[in-house]
């Protein structure tokens, strides 16, 4: 792991930043990559996704949730921007984590709150993930699923290409609509790959593994190796394009996205809320280049 990446991630864990940064306004190049602090907003940036034939999955931002009252609130507020998406009849779904609705203060009070959220959201047919967070949180946040999945089949989650157990959990989950991607972040060496080369054929493996089965898969990355390899994979075995689909966070390498729209279906990772500034910060951790979103951002203002 490079200075940099550490740096940016402990800047992200930092809880002093991360409120100050709300006081501080919406700086920094964040707007390249938040689509705002609130609903309208979001909405917007949406629609114009939608206009080009990208849908969207909408992640409520929120950090450092650690009472039961602000756990609640997140999960009303999350529960908000699905009725709202869903009266607007717009072509998108939920992303959500568990820590924002209380999984670090307590597992099945966090699990009544995602039931609340999956249960409406199945009563709008809308898709619900379940975002992967660290590897402390994966076992937790399986188990959550394996139980709604008792009761709703529009919940999936996400596997991280690093972690040496995904296949087997890729495995286990082989009916279940899932989100591939290479790990986002700081993870020990007892349980997950270090090197690029290996994170990146391992994440090449778990997309064959999983073009191979039925179940629909999001292919999460803004890679074009990995993009490139995975279309030729599908075309080569004759898969068909309604099994799988590319998705991208909000304000990276768009214009790949809407090249790769023309043939395949495309989402945008869509995040907004006033709690943007540790996001932003895990996104400078993957890729210091990401830093000439700051440099603009502060020139362009
Ligand atoms: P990576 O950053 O490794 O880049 C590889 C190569 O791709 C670069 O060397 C460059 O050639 C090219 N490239 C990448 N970005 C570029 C850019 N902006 N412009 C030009 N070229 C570029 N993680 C997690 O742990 N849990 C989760 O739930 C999620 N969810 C999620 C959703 C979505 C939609 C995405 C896209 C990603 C996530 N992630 C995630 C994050 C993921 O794990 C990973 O950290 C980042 O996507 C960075 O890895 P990439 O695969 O994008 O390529």
């Amino acid at each position: 792991m490079g200075i940099t990446r550490s740096f940016f991630i402990a800047l992200s864990n930092n809880r002093l930043l991360n409120s100050g940064a709300k006081k501080w306004g919406f700086q920094l190049g964040a707007a390249k990559v938040v689509a705002g602090t609130d609903i309208p907003n979001m909405m917007a940036s949406v629609q114009e996704l939608n206009d080009n034939g990208i849908s969207a999955t909408i992640d409520r931002l929120g950090e450092f949730v650690t009472s039961r009252k602000e756990a609640q609130q997140a999960a009303t507020e999350i529960i908000e921007t699905l009725q709202t998406i869903s009266t607007a009849g717009t072509d998108a779904h939920l992303s959500v984590k568990l820590t924002q609705i209380g999984l670090d203060i307590d597992q099945q009070f966090c699990f009544e709150n995602i039931h609340r959220i999956v249960k409406e959201a199945d009563e709008h047919n809308i898709f619900v993930n379940l975002d992967m967070e660290n590897y402390d949180r994966l076992q937790p946040t399986l188990d959550i699923l394996h139980a709604l999945r008792k009761e709703f089949d529009g919940v999936g989650t996400v596997i991280q290409a690093y972690l040496y157990r995904s296949e087997k959990d890729l495995e286990a989950l082989k009916d279940v609509r899932l989100r591939l991607v290479k790990g986002a972040y700081q993870e020990h060496e007892e349980v997950a790959m270090q090197s690029i080369e290996d994170i990146d054929a391992n994440f090449l493996k778990l997309i064959k593994l999983r073009l191979d089965q039925p179940a629909f898969t999001s292919i999460a990355t803004h890679d074009h190796h990995i993009i490139d390899a995975a279309i030729a994979y599908a075309d080569e075995q004759g898969i068909p394009s309604d099994r799988f689909e590319f998705q991208m966070l909000y304000g990276f390498r768009t214009d790949l996205l809407k090249k790769l729209s023309a043939d395949y279906q495309v989402t945008s990772y869509v995040p907004f809320g006033e709690d943007w500034y540790g996001y932003f910060m895990r996104r400078l951790a993957e890729r210091p280049q990401n830093l000439q979103l700051v440099i603009k951002g502060a020139v362009s203002k």
